[in-house]
């Protein structure tokens, strides 16, 4: 059993995801599929897709405007949450220090959450993929051995660019000795960024990979049905 996730980012209307989930309601799959979608679409969790959310708060209630909360995303029956995707470091200023107390807020609240880590084009231009990577994953990593690792390297989110075979591979089996070192053995790792239907078998079938966390292939039916197809 593979993972698929897609995330939506900041797109969809109710309208878009009920044409999108009866488009895969009948989908034959062995694999899980789980499409991260905005705040606004989390409730209906049917049609056999498991819908997670893309942000928590670290903290539970109280004064914080505009947030979500582990609490209230378990409330509307949500079981995975994306934390640390790098458009929220980019973009919302997170810190490795707050993805994982996002990461301790999810578990908490019984909900799994993707933590995504991955190097921007200057650190692999310099040749610190490895060291970058590894750092934020024992940055972000709560205790509880209870969480997804999504590896994304920044650079590859919606450039069409990828990682070669070689590359993937050595990191993965860096991450997977990493986790092994401190006692989470049975961590699941998807790799995301760029993913389409021509490459999703291949990334899916690197050692150590569980699945992949795919953006915008992830939108439309279209482009997301092949992709489940092409791993089954
Ligand atoms: P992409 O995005 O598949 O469009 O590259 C991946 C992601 O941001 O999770």
């Amino acid at each position: 059993m593979k993972f698929i996730v897609g995330n939506w980012k900041m797109n969809g209307t109710w309208d878009e995801k009920e044409t999108f989930l009866k488009a895969l309601k009948n989908v034959k799959t062995n694999n899980k599929i789980i499409i991260c979608m905005p705040f606004t679409l989390l409730y209906g969790n049917d049609h056999g897709i498991t819908i997670g959310a893309q942000n928590i708060s670290e903290y539970n209630n109280g004064a914080y405007t505009g947030d979500i909360s582990g609490k209230m995303l378990k409330d509307a029956d949500i079981k995975y949450v994306l934390v640390g995707h790098s458009e929220r470091r980019l973009y919302h200023n997170e810190t490795n220090a707050i993805v994982k107390a996002k990461a301790n807020a999810a578990i908490k609240n019984g909900i799994t959450p993707i933590i995504c880590i991955g190097e921007t084009a200057t650190d692999k231009n310099a040749g610190r993929t490895m060291t970058v990577v590894k750092k934020m994953l024992l940055e972000c990593i709560p205790k509880t051995c209870k969480y997804i690792i999504a590896y994304e390297p920044r650079w590859a989110i919606g450039s069409g660019k990828t990682p070669t075979k070689e590359e993937i591979t050595a990191i993965f089996e860096m991450i997977h000795k990493t986790l092994h070192q401190v006692g989470c053995e049975n961590i699941a790792l998807l790799y995301g960024g760029s993913v389409d239907s021509t490459n999703a078998k291949q990334f899916a079938n690197v050692p150590h990979v569980d699945g992949l966390l795919v953006g915008g292939a992830s939108l439309k039916s279209d482009t997301f049905l092949p992709i489940i197809k092409s791993i089954d």
